[in-house]
């Protein structure tokens, strides 16, 4: 299995992965329209055997210091469970450190973003329509954000998700 950014040839693939993980058609329409609009900062695929089984996308958002947006994250359901999904987050998380992002907030269960040191604590102080006990924060770069709170946007794609 590898993991690698996403190329041309992916998007109907990674569409197809989107759809089936999450069982619904929403998050497949998030990343095409995130990549339409031009606000996919990354986006990595894990392959196994000439096969895309696993997707995660970091978009651009606005916020008090350069923040990233983590997700969606999806893995065919054959593959989950064994290490796919945290290997494509903890690499996406590495890529975002190591282009100097400050921060990724993610929108999800903490029961799987706290392994990677996401913190709901650490998003409380954030004004976003997101705000509650989903929205977690991950500083990068050392042990805190630069701000504990401020105003936080997403990009607009993610308004229809509903
Ligand atoms: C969430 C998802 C991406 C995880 O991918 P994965 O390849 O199964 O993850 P891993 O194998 O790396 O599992 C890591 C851990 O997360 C746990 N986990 C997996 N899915 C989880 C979920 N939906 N909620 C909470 N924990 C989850 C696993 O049990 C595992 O825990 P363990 O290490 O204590 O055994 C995958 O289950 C998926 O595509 N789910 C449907 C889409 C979705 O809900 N995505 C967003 C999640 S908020």
């Amino acid at each position: 299995m590898i993991i690698r950014p996403e190329a041309p040839g992916d998007v109907a693939a990674i569409r197809i992965v989107e759809e089936v993980a999450f069982g619904r058609s929403a998050e497949a329409r998030l990343v095409d329209d995130l990549r339409a609009a031009g606000d996919s900062v990354f986006s990595l695929v894990a392959v196994d055997d000439n096969t895309v089984v696993g997707h995660v996308l970091f978009s651009r958002m606005k916020a008090p210091f350069p923040a990233l947006a983590l997700g969606p994250v999806a893995v065919l359901h054959e593959y989950q469970r064994t290490g796919f999904g945290s290997r494509l987050t903890r690499q996406g998380i590495a890529r975002g450190e190591a282009a100097g992002w400050l921060g990724i907030f993610v929108l999800g269960d903490p029961a799987f973003y706290q392994r990677f040191g996401f913190d709901v604590d650490k998003a409380s102080g954030f004004v976003s329509p997101y705000a509650g006990s989903h929205l977690m924060a991950l500083p990068l770069g050392g042990n805190e954000l630069p701000t504990d709170a401020g105003i936080i946007e997403h990009a607009a794609a993610f308004a229809k998700l509903g």
